[in-house]
């Protein structure tokens, strides 16, 4: 459940437009990965970046090319090493009596699983923690609802024990279904380079990948993104429970949440786009500090992310969705298009995807003067071409 995860479609659309088999892939806000996924099937390579930790072990548990059976992915739940997450607020998210057999689980995973099997097994453990926690489980963000707080109260007054280990087994089944069926479109022995921030446990090392600030160090034919949204919620805090019981610390998740997008605080002076500025002008008339910060940031950010790599040979494929501030809507597929363009890269079309009925079409309209007649919301592919 990765939060505006890609439809894989569009992917597989870029990557049949503008590759050929061999060829590389990048995409810098990655998140569950589909472009990995896309990739091996088709025989492309691919480079992926993000913020979030947890996207190595999504592209390691989709991407899985051995055999698996279902009694590879067993945990015991009274594992006698316990492991405690390094977060002072963790026993809020759990009563007791959960806690107690969901740190054993999760010690188990750290010092039984095996290393290659550790993201198999951590998927289905991940959705059974979160299950038995007072957060909501049916909203991506960490939340305490009434809902939950009484779902936890009902679950307690039953065999919950019982229901646990079956919700594990149940999830287990799903990944491993999942794999077969990946497997069964013969992916290709591809290179898969994955780039995500990572604490360093011997060393207490911190690795934050903040993509704005990285630059890629080998050549690419396709970028293939679809970036934060303007007001998206904030991804690393929504990952806060699965971040702790991956063993990540309280500080380092913290040090990430600083560098997400929009929330960072990039200033100005990075982004070259007309229409950013005349709509620059139009928040500044709402009067909300907070409002005009993030769009600020927001643009900044994706500005200095492209002014730091110019190592994408010949497509930018750049994937965004409907976004308002207040009433007015924010075309920020124009406003990159503008900065592209500047950069010395050629628009090549905008494709619209309306979101009711998910299709693609090709859109007749300027993308520089569609603002007014939109009246469904619709997610725009941006496609620019290096200009020759
Ligand atoms: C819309 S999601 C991408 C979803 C992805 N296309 C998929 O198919 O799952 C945007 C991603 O940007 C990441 N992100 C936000 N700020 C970032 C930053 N400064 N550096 C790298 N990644 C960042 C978030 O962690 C999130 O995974």
């Amino acid at each position: 459940m990765y939060p505006a995860k890609f439809i894989p479609q569009v992917v597989r659309y870029v990557i049949n437009k503008y590759t050929v088999p061999g060829g590389w892939l990048f995409d810098p806000f990655a998140g569950y990965g589909t472009v990995a996924i896309e990739a091996a099937i088709t025989g492309r390579n691919a480079v992926l970046w993000d913020l979030n930790p947890t996207l190595r072990l999504l592209v390691e548990a989709s991407t899985y090319c051995e055999p698996v059976s279902l009694r590879d992915l067993a945990v015991d739940f009274n594992y006698d090493d316990p492991f405690h997450p390094r977060w002072g607020n963790i026993r809020y998210w759990h009563p007791r009596e959960f806690y107690d057999v969901l740190s054993r689980a999760w010690g188990y995973w750290r010092r039984e699983v095996d290393r290659r099997l550790k993201p198999l097994v951590a998927i289905p453990l991940l959705k059974v923690t979160r299950y038995f926690s007072y957060s909501d489980e049916k909203i991506a963000k960490l939340y305490r609802s009434k809902y939950a707080v009484e779902k936890v109260q009902r679950l307690l007054s039953t065999n919950w024990r019982a229901r646990m280990k079956k919700m594990y087994w149940d999830y287990a089944r799903g990944v491993v279904e999942k794999v077969n069926e990946f497997q069964r479109y013969r992916p290709k022995p591809v290179e898969v380079v994955v780039r995500a921030s990572d604490e360093r446990v011997f060393t207490g090392e911190y690795v934050v990948v903040d993509s704005i600030r990285e630059k890629l160090d080998r050549e690419v034919d396709v970028l293939i993104t679809s970036p934060p949204y303007l007001q998206a919620q904030e991804y690393i805090r929504s990952f806060k429970l699965e971040l702790a019981w991956l063993g990540f610390s309280e500080e380092f998740i913290a040090s990430l949440s600083k560098r997400e997008i929009p929330y960072n605080g990039v200033g100005e002076g990075f982004i070259s786009s007309r229409t950013y500025e005349v709509l620059k002008k139009e928040v500044e008339k709402l009067n909300h500090k907070k409002l005009l910060e993030l769009y600020i940031s927001y643009f900044n950010s994706l500005a200095l992310f492209f002014n730091n790599n110019d190592k994408i040979r010949s497509v930018v494929a750049f994937f965004v969705g409907p976004v308002k501030i207040r009433n007015m809507r924010i075309p920020i597929d124009i406003i990159i298009k503008e900065h592209l363009e500047y950069l010395g890269w050629r628009h090549e079309v905008t494709l619209i995807d309306t979101i009711v009925s998910r299709r693609l079409f090709k859109s007749e309209i300027n993308p520089a003067t569609n603002l007014d007649d939109e009246r469904t919301p619709t997610e725009h592919l941006l496609v620019m071409r290096r200009a020759s």
